[in-house]
């Protein structure tokens, strides 16, 4: 099979790009499960932008550094800001419903971080939203092809440039090759590497693993963003209790009522999510309880039903009346601000390979991502690299400017003898899931990083030589994807000798002034 674009990814990012690229040739979009599933489907809070009569490009600018703790990229951050708003002006004409005031005026929410109300939303589903708006699309539009249950394994290379991806079919267990002028990741990013998380499964960092084992620069893992507030219940997964319920006056309380985050910050429940998260875990180690509670039974009780129908409808079916109880809440990873290191046009440092949306790091995100700039952040970025992939595609690749921060990683090589039940996946993932939950979480030590990063190590190389030995399958494959990312995240938590935003290390608890402006590389050679 061959195409001029291989998309690899159907959430926003995949299908933002396709939609843009399809006007100048063929078009494939891979995706792993069925065309839906991502985790854009699952966004709830939001997309920002400067839209509001109150607001400015400018306004959004200065919230987004603000939030990104003195990292962000301030040349990508402008990109994002000044042309957020025509391209969620091009969302609605796609057909995006988002929520109205009666004037017929756009209803703005408001989130951590932001001092402006600038969150366009769909009740408390706007990805889903979105998502059906741009599968719409792509269906109608010629050129493209969605290619459900095939799962990218590892880029083909040729002369150092990108040439196609290897693929399984998932349905099959075929293995062959898709070829193409320019491929594009856009799938997502990490969060199944953490035991608790708000991402669905998919979410197993593939395009990160992909990517690193090609050669490509890796910038900026150790930002793991941890969601302040999942619902905590021993039958639920970590579901989300978006941000957008504290911008309606959600407050945090502890088991006792006792309402805490004021003690932390004056902007109190609205601090930007790193100080949030760090907050509830340092409450829940004060109080050794499991959670501590969201409270928003003050708010009528037909507004919050209206406003939060997903959330209302998923905790009564864990028997939480949130109209009447506050909500059980813990943190959880929710979001990967780093990745595939890219310039402003979603290129990688390989020929012909480009990355957008949660898998890239563009230096919009900094230390911590503020809340709904992420939706943005593929909607951007995916239209700039499908106009540089369909017009310059054979300009030589760019390199990051050089960092303070540089470490080398390269991908394991395969353990010369293999441990029984090396190819016992689920119990790979699992371990993985635990050492990241317990030595590479919210708060870190150097000594807790260290000692992930030998057992990664071993796991790794184990885990490596499984996988070549072994038929490949969906859990081969995500588990050595998994643990690639767990290393590259370890590693960059170990280079980076200060906290900063979400990055939190007992051992530096100050940032350093010379790490300002330097994010962190990672080099597979
Ligand atoms: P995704 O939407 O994750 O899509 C990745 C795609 O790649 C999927 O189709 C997947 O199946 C496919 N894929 C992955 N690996 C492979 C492979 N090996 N082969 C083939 N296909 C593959 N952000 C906001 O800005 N506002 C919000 O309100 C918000 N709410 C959120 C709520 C939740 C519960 C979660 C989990 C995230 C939320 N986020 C939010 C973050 C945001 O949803 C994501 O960052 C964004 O949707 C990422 O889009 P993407 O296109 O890059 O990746
Ligand atoms: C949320 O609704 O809280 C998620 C928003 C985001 O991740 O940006």
């Amino acid at each position: 099979m061959e195409y001029d674009f291989l998309v690899l990814g159907s959430g926003m990012a995949g299908l933002t790009f396709a939609l843009n690229a399809a006007p100048h040739g063929t078009v494939a979009i891979l995706t792993k499960k069925q065309r839906s599933e991502s985790n854009t489907n699952y966004a709830q809070g939001g997309i920002a932008a400067a839209m509001g009569a109150d607001d400015s490009w400018e306004l959004h600018l200065h919230d987004t550094l603000i939030a990104g703790a003195g990292l962000c990229e301030r040349e990508a951050v402008e990109v994002l800001v000044r042309e957020g708003p025509r391209m969620v002006q091009w969302l609605i004409e796609l057909g995006a419903q988002f929520d109205r005031n009666p004037d017929g005026s756009l209803a703005l929410g408001r989130e951590g971080g932001h001092t402006r109300n600038r969150i366009l939303h769909a009740a408390d589903h706007t990805g889903y939203e979105i998502e059906r708006t741009l599968l719409i699309a792509a269906r109608k539009t010629p050129h493209i092809t969605v290619l459900e249950h095939y799962q990218a394994l590892d880029l083909v290379l040729q002369d150092g440039a990108c040439v196609g991806v290897r693929v399984l079919d998932t349905l099959t267990g075929d293995l062959f090759e898709i070829r193409a002028r320019a491929v594009l990741l856009a799938t997502g990013g990490c969060g199944q590497v953490y035991l608790h998380t708000s991402n669905p499964p998919i979410a197993t960092g593939d395009g990160i693993a992909m990517a690193w084992r090609a050669g490509a620069v890796i910038a900026n893992m150790e930002f793991i963003q941890f969601h302040p507030t999942t619902l905590y219940h021993t039958d639920a997964p970590s579901f989300l209790i978006s941000e957008a319920v504290r911008g309606e006056g959600g407050l945090l309380k502890r088991r006792d009522g006792y309402r805490f985050m004021p003690d932390y910050d004056p902007r109190a429940e609205l601090a930007p999510r790193d100080i949030v998260a760090r907050a509830i875990d340092a409450e829940l180690k004060k109080t050794g309880d499991p959670c501590v509670y969201l409270d928003i039974t003050h708010l009528d009780a037909d507004f919050i039903q209206r406003r939060f129908p997903t959330i209302y409808q998923t905790c009564l079916q864990y028997g939480i009346d949130i109209t009447r109880e506050p909500i059980p809440v813990v943190p959880a990873a929710h979001y990967t601000c780093g990745g595939v290191w890219t310039d402003l046009h979603g290129r990688t440092t390989i020929p012909r390979l480009y990355a957008c949306g949660e898998v890239a790091y563009t230096g919009v995100h900094g230390a911590n991502r503020l809340a709904s700039n992420s939706l943005l952040e593929a909607l951007v970025f995916a239209e700039r690299a499908a106009i540089h992939a369909t017009t310059r595609l054979d300009e030589p690749p760019p390199q990051p400017k050089p960092s303070c921060i540089t470490a080398h990683l390269a991908p394991p090589t395969p353990a010369p003898t293999l441990d029984a039940h090396a190819d016992n996946w689920d119990a790979a993932r699992l371990r993985i899931r635990q050492l990241m939950h317990k030595r590479v979480g919210i708060v870190r030590t150097v000594a807790r990083l260290q000692e992930a990063f030998c057992a990664l190590e071993t796991l790794a190389a184990q885990l490596e030589a499984a996988y070549r030995q072994t038929p490949i399958t969906v859990d081969s494959c995500e588990a050595r994807n998994l643990a690639a990312c767990a290393l590259l995240i370890t590693q960059s938590a170990l280079a980076r000798k200060e906290s900063r935003g979400l990055h939190y290390v007992l051992d530096y608890p100050e940032s350093r002034d010379e790490y300002a402006v330097c994010p962190t590389l990672i080099t597979p050679v």
